[in-house]
C-alpha cells in the first residue's frame, strides 16, 4: 500500500489537515460496508462528514462536557437543525423573547409547519412552569441573553421541562463554555454560534450543538439530510481559534468586569447589565451557574435618546462599531438598529431594548485602553438630567 501522504513516516502534523475533498475513494467494498454500517469512522461524501470538521467537533464536545458535538454552517443553522430534529406539527415550543432575533424568523417557519409557540420574557422565567403544556416538547433559552444580558436559571428550567418530559436547549453563545456548561446544569443540548467566541477572530461562520451520543446521531441525520455541513477550511479556522479560546475568554471576562465597574459610575450610563455586577438582577443566579467570571458581554443605555447612543458610538476610537461578538476586538452596536431588525417593528422595544441601548462585546485589548476610549466617547454625549434609573 502507498504511504499515507499526510504521515509518510508515521509522524503526525501538529495541525489538523484541511481535507477539502467532496468524496473519498473506497479501497474495497468491504471498507464501504464498514463505513456505511458505522463500524469504522470512515468518510464517503462531504455532506455526510469530514475529518477536519470531525476533529473540531470532538474539541467542542470536550469543552462542553458532552459525549459528542455536531458542527454546522452557522449558529442559526444549529438552532434550526435542533428545531427540525425534535419538533413536529402539534408540538409546543417555549422560547424567550430574549434570544437572538433571527429565531423570530425561524419561529414563523415553525408555525407554518404546525408548531405552536409561547414567547416569554426572561423577566417572567420564574413562572415558566405555568406555561408548560402536556404537548410542550422543547424549552429554548439563552443565558446571558442577547442583547440585554438577562440571566435565566438553567436548573429551574430543567425542573419545568421535566414535568412534561420536554427537551431543554440552551444557547450558550454569550456565556461560552469557559464560563458556563449548561449540560452539567441539566440542559439536554447546548447550542453555539461558533462564529463568536469559539472562532473568535471575525473570520468564519459556524454553529455547534453538543449533547449525548443519541442526540449526536439524531442531529447527524438532519445535517446529512439538509446539507448544513461546515466546510473544511472554516473547521480548520475554528480549531485554530479554539487553541486560544480559554485565554481569550479569560481576558474578555476580566476586561468586561473592569469596564462594567467603570460604566456603573458614569452618570450618562443607565440600566447597565453585566452579570458580574452585584447590582445586576441576575447576579446571584449567574454566580450559581457561571464560573471563572461572567463573560464579555454588557448592555447599557447611553444618555436619553437614540442620538446620544449614536454620538457615543461615533466617538469611539478603539472599540469598533460592528455587529457580532466574542471577537479579539471589542465590538459595539445599537441592537434597535441592528439585531432587533429581525423582529416586527412593534416588538423591537417591547421587552426592554430601547433606542439608546447599546450592546458591547469586550475583546482582548488592555482594559485600561477600553476604559479610556469609553470615557472620551461619553464626554461627547450631551449632559442631560436622566429621567429613568
Ligand atoms: C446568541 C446567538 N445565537 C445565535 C446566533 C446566530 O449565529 P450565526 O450568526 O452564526 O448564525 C447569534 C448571532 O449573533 C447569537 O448572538
Amino acid at each position: 500500500m502507498a504511504p499515507d501522504p499526510l504521515t509518510p513516516y508515521g509522524n503526525r502534523p501538529m495541525v489538523t489537515p484541511i481535507v477539502n475533498a467532496v468524496n473519498y475513494e473506497y479501497l474495497s467494498f468491504e471498507v464501504l460496508r464498514q463505513i456505511t454500517d458505522g463500524e469504522i469512522d470512515g468518510y464517503t461524501y462531504h455532506r455526510d462528514d469530514n475529518p477536519t470538521v470531525r476533529e473540531v467537533e470532538r474539541k467542542i464536545a470536550g469543552l462542553e462536557g458532552a459525549e459528542d458535538c455536531i458542527v454546522c454552517t452557522t449558529g442559526m443553522a444549529a438552532c434550526t437543525m435542533v428545531y427540525l430534529t425534535y419538533l413536529k406539527a402539534g408540538d409546543h415550543l417555549i422560547i424567550f423573547h430574549d434570544t437572538y432575533g433571527a429565531n423570530y424568523k425561524v419561529a414563523l417557519i415553525l408555525e407554518r409547519l404546525g408548531v405552536s409557540i409561547t414567547w416569554l420574557s426572561a423577566d417572567e422565567s420564574d413562572r415558566l412552569g405555568e406555561h408548560v403544556r402536556p404537548n410542550t416538547r422543547m424549552i429554548f433559552l439563552e443565558t446571558p441573553s442577547n442583547p440585554l444580558c438577562k440571566i435565566l436559571d438553567i436548573r429551574s428550567a430543567r425542573k419545568a421541562a421535566d414535568t412534561v418530559g420536554a427537551l431543554l436547549v440552551v444557547d450558550n453563545t454569550f456565556a461560552t463554555p469557559y464560563h458556563q456548561t449548561p449540560l452539567r446544569l441539566g440542559a439536554d443540548l447546548v447550542i453555539h454560534s461558533a462564529t463568536k467566541a469559539l472562532g473568535g477572530h471575525n473570520d468564519l461562520m459556524a454553529g455547534a450543538i453538543a449533547g449525548s451520543m443519541e442526540h449526536y446521531n439524531q442531529l447527524w441525520f438532519t445535517r446529512q439530510a439538509i446539507g448544513t455541513t461546515l466546510d473544511a477550511y472554516s473547521a480548520f479556522l475554528l480549531e485554530r481559534g479554539l487553541k486560544t479560546f480559554e485565554l481569550r475568554a479569560e481576558a474578555m471576562a476580566r476586561g468586561a468586569q473592569i469596564v462594567a465597574e467603570f460604566l456603573a459610575e458614569q452618570p450618562k450610563v443607565s440600566r447597565l447589565a453585566y452579570p458580574g455586577l452585584a447590582s445586576c438582577p441576575g447576579h446571584t443566579v449567574a454566580a450559581s451557574q457561571m464560573q471563572c467570571g461572567f463573560g464579555g458581554m454588557l448592555a447599557f443605555d447611553v444618555g436619553e435618546e437614540e442620538e446620544d447612543a449614536k454620538r457615543f458610538i461615533a466617538a469611539l476610537k478603539t472599540i469598533y462599531h460592528a455587529v457580532s461578538l466574542g471577537a479579539t476586538e471589542s465590538l459595539i452596536c445599537i441592537p434597535y438598529l441592528t439585531t432587533m431588525l429581525y423582529l416586527p417593528p412593534e416588538l423591537r422595544t417591547s421587552f426592554g431594548v430601547r433606542k439608546n441601548t447599546v450592546r458591547l462585546s469586550i475583546g482582548i485589548e488592555p482594559p485600561e485602553k477600553l476604559v479610556a476610549d469609553l470615557k472620551q466617547a461619553l464626554a461627547c454625549v450631551p449632559q442631560r438630567v436622566l429621567s429613568h434609573a
